[in-house]
């Protein structure tokens, strides 16, 4: 079943999603994911992602909280690029760097949607030639529809010039219902290689192997027990904040919290996902009125590999003109008994 339940100004929906297993409300102001509500193994009910008390907050803040992140998730190196001999300028709004599409990147616009059945419902959103600085009108749709324990999220575009696209959905979960940080939740990622990034985040080229490392989530092992090791790369991101490249097709990352029983599975289309455990929460206020500090979720982000643009030979996040970008990523949330 799907409802409007509130209209708020410029409108900006507030939407639930429900059926036996799941509630999830959303917004069209950046396609957000505002609450997961889910049973754990006592059939509690709790919310397992993190999220503002207003939309105002998601309007002002940064973090992308539940966002969908585009044009470009994560990073372009200096916020310029050349595609057919021209070059483009975008902001610099991290470091040296341009990061999640821009000052008024997809996660802080609003989406025309409209309810297509019980279960699925469509956004909608053209991005001008030059909007953020990228090129192309970009004609872009995402589609969300919950079914069973599983919501699936799927992300369609075209443009009329080739352009760069590299969606990601930035929700931050916390199976415990945030009782407790993240350092409890087991995490698995069928990943035998990792990308290394500089003190700014930016991935450098240089590709890892995980063996031997804390960023070894091949078998599921407790978040806590592998982020506070000793590791430079550990140390550049502040925890992880980095491109993990799966070498499976299908059910890449699973986050369990064996307290609750709540399980997660992702499984995606795309190659990768930025793994990151809310490294710059700083003690904002969030829902529920809880206080939000680093470690107190974790974003799994996936995308192609960010800054493809300057590290790739024939970059991934390049859309040429009249093909149609397609993807998927479904999140399955499930109790463990
Ligand atoms: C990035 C972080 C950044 C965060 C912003 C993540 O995707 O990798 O470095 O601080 O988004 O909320």
């Amino acid at each position: 079943m799907i409802k409007i339940i509130e209209k708020l100004e410029n409108n900006i929906d507030i939407i639930q999603m429900k059926n036996e297993e799941l509630e999830v409300v959303v917004s069209n102001f950046g396609c957000t994911i505002i609450k997961v509500l889910m049973k754990d193994k006592n059939d509690k009910i709790e919310d397992v992602v993190l999220g503002y008390k207003t939309i105002k907050e998601y309007q002002e803040y940064d973090a992308y909280l539940g966002a969908l992140v585009g044009r470009v998730a994560n990073r372009i190196g200096k916020g310029t690029f050349s595609l057919h001999n021209e070059t483009y300028t975008l902001a610099i709004n991290n470091g040296p760097n341009h990061l999640h599409g821009g000052i008024k990147g997809f996660s802080y616009q609003t989406f025309d949607y409209e309810i297509i059945d019980e279960e699925t419902i469509v956004f909608h959103y053209l991005s001008k030639d030059g909007e953020e600085g990228y090129p192309g009108n970009l004609d872009f749709d995402a589609t969300y529809r919950l079914v069973g324990h599983t919501l699936f999220v799927t992300y369609t575009a075209s443009s009329d010039k080739d352009t760069l696209i590299n969606i990601t959905n930035h929700s931050y979960f916390n199976l415990s219902g945030k009782k407790e940080n993240i350092y409890q939740h087991t995490l698995m990622i069928k990943a035998n290689q990792y990308a290394c990034v500089d003190k700014d985040g930016l991935p450098t080229g240089e590709i890892k192997e995980v063996e031997n490392s804390p960023f070894d989530f091949r078998k599921e092992i407790e978040i806590g027990k592998q982020i506070e090791k000793e590791d430079i790369q550990l140390t550049l991101g502040n925890g992880f904040d980095h491109p993990f490249i799966f070498n499976e097709e299908s059910n890449q990352v699973t986050l369990y919290h064996p307290t609750s029983g709540r399980k997660l599975t992702v499984s995606t289309t795309l190659p990768q996902a930025q793994i990151y455990t809310a490294n710059y929460l700083d003690g904002r206020i969030g829902k529920y009125d809880d206080v939000y500090n680093a470690r107190d979720g974790i974003c799994i982000e996936t995308q192609n590999m960010p800054d493809a643009i300057h590290l790739e030979g024939e970059p991934t996040t390049i859309l040429k003109k009249g093909e149609v970008y397609e993807e998927t990523t479904s999140y399955t949330f499930e109790v463990i008994k």
